[in-house]
């Protein structure tokens, strides 16, 4: 019995922002991001709060799962912009959608999504849980310092979400790893104030932890990177992928990128490159998978599954 992604939703901000909008905000070029970072453009979300945000993804995800909210027993929320001190976002998820059981928050930043995988595999496999829906939803225009070049023009909103379920099929979730070192000080963000950043030392880590990190997924299922149909790595930066494709051996063709679109919408960003890909028909039922991700924290896993 393994745990199959039965569903997946997505909500896309109506708001565009591109590079040419940021060069009238701040000293920068479309040029400038373009290459440093492989971004064009990305979503900015002005009325909805981020529940809102994650119910209208999880409703797509349920839909193509078949289920009610009320067959949802477990309802995990990724995120590193959650709505209030407390309670958490998925509280206030559930309490609009309507799910059973219990609900919390995940606070692992860019790796959210991939915690809230290992988390729900293993609620999964204990029997602690029978149906998960596990969301990544994210305003990270809320805590960005819009005259901040350095920063401003990386990230995005948005908001991706999947239901998980025990299954007898091929598809399943092979192994999974998440880490997490203490080192804050080069990624965070204080109350009240905006994300701060050492860009140089995150792109170093973010390229060895997650190049770590899929190897040792692939090494606990005796499978090699040749063996991997695709990548859907986090996005947050073209260029940190390439590296990390680089030191994967694994050819450039098997990876799924959509940051031009999007920018880095952190938790989110994984659940909605796997819809994309699916629909861009990169993504096939039967294919091995290899997810990763690195965020604030540190944090960083990945996620090995046949999808
Ligand atoms: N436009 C124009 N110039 C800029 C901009 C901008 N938007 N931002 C910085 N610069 C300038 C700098 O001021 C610097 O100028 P100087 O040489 O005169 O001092 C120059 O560009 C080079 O700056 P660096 O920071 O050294 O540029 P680098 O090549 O490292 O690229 C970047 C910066 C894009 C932030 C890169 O380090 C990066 O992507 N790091 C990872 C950050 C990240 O992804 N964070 C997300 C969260 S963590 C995660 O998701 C993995």
């Amino acid at each position: 019995m393994g745990t199959k992604i039965t569903g997946i939703g997505v909500y896309i901000p109506r708001k565009v922002l591109t590079n040419f909008d940021l060069e009238r905000m701040v000293d920068t070029s479309d040029e400038w991001i373009t290459t440093r970072t492989g971004i064009k453009e990305r979503r900015i979300e002005e009325n909805l709060s981020v529940s809102q945000m994650g119910v209208k993804a999880s409703l797509e995800a349920l839909k193509e799962a078949n289920l009610k909210p009320q067959e949802i027993d477990t309802t995990i929320v990724a995120t590193l912009t959650p709505q209030m001190v407390f309670p958490s976002t998925a509280t206030l998820l559930q309490g609009q959608l309507g799910t059973s059981g219990y609900a919390f928050d995940i606070s692992a930043a860019c790796s959210g999504f991939i915690y809230g995988l290992h988390l729900a595999n293993s609620l999964l496999k204990t029997k602690n849980s029978r149906r998960v829906l596990l969301v990544g939803a994210e305003r990270i225009s809320q805590i960005v310092n819009w005259k901040d070049r350095s920063t401003c023009v990386l990230f995005g909103d948005g908001a991706g979400a999947v239901v998980l379920e025990n299954s007898d099929s091929d598809s399943e979730i092979i192994s999974s790893v998440m880490y997490s070192d203490g080192n804050w000080e080069i990624l965070y963000c204080e109350w009240c104030d905006y994300l701060k950043m050492k860009g140089r030392e995150v792109f170093k880590r973010a390229v060895i932890n997650m190049a770590k990190a899929c190897h040792e997924v692939l090494e606990r299922a005796n499978l090699k990177p040749e063996n991997v149909d695709l990548v859907i790595p986090h996005q947050a930066n073209v260029r940190i992928i390439n590296s990390l494709m680089e030191k994967l051996g694994i050819p450039k063709e098997r990876v799924y990128i959509n940051i031009q679109r999007y920018g880095n919408t952190s938790a989110a960003s994984i659940p909605i490159a796997l819809y994309e890909a699916r629909k861009e028909g990169r993504l096939k039922r039967g294919m091995l998978v290899l997810l990763t991700a690195m965020g604030g924290g540190l944090t960083w896993g990945a996620t090995l599954l046949r999808f």
